[in-house]
């Protein structure tokens, strides 16, 4: 077992929270986070989090922006498990669940949709896959905005959260992907995609978020 899970297991749920949040704000500030993606989410929109893991980011954002509900999905199988009780009403979890998955469930079309910390996680081989069901959905929802939040390498700090991923969380496919690479990429796989950089690698260097729309 990966060393994090162990630890988790070790502690006890409250404590795996406690020290979660003082590990994690060693690599990002989730409120400076919070505030570059709420900058560029529409008003009153609806935000499917793909790969949402706990959720504890998602308590930044929905703080910040009361308009908003979330839906956070993730082929794990919990998610968002730290979500505050106090944002429940607001937030669908959608554990076992892929973006493909969602894409045929019937459920509604996304007005926003945020990958954040989850692209380095996804082998640089399975990325266009990927990024396709992204294209089908943007195909349907025209309006879409897709908001991608990852680690610009090349920083003590980003070899600090590269070497987390792999020892720590034990994921020894992450691959990371630059600003550069990211629009790169999202350009071939979505089409024709204007992109706009947020404020957060001003604010809170080596991570960045940028979205893209059409
Ligand atoms: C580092 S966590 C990020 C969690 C959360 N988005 C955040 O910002 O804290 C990466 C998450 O991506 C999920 N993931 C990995 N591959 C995925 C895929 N192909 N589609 C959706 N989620 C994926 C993992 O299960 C994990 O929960």
């Amino acid at each position: 077992m990966a060393l994090g899970p162990a630890v988790r297991r070790l502690v006890g749920a409250r404590w795996a929270r406690r020290l979660g949040r003082c590990y994690r704000a060693i690599f990002v500030d989730l409120r400076k986070e919070a505030a570059a993606l709420a900058a560029v989410i529409p008003s009153g929109a609806h935000v499917l989090d793909v790969g949402g893991g706990d959720g504890e980011p998602l308590n930044h954002l929905l703080a910040v922006r009361g308009d908003l509900r979330v839906t956070t999905l993730d082929p794990g199988e919990v998610v968002g498990q730290w979500i505050e009780p106090r944002y429940a009403s607001r937030v669908t979890r959608l554990p076992g669940t892929s973006l493909a998955g969602y894409l045929v469930s019937g459920r509604s079309d996304p007005d926003a949709i945020l990958i954040a910390d989850v692209l380095h996680h996804i082998p640089e081989s399975e990325r266009a896959a990927f990024l396709h069901t992204v294209r089908v959905l943007l195909d349907r929802a025209p309006g879409l905005r897709v908001i991608v939040k990852d680690v610009e390498p090349g920083s003590w700090r980003a070899l600090l959260g590269y070497w987390s991923d792999v020892y720590v969380t034990g994921d020894k496919r992450v691959s990371p992907i630059s600003r550069e690479r990211l629009v790169r990429l999202l350009r071939e796989t979505l089409g024709p995609v204007c992109h706009e950089h947020t404020k957060l690698f001003e604010t809170d260097r080596p991570n960045y978020a940028i979205v893209f729309f059409r």
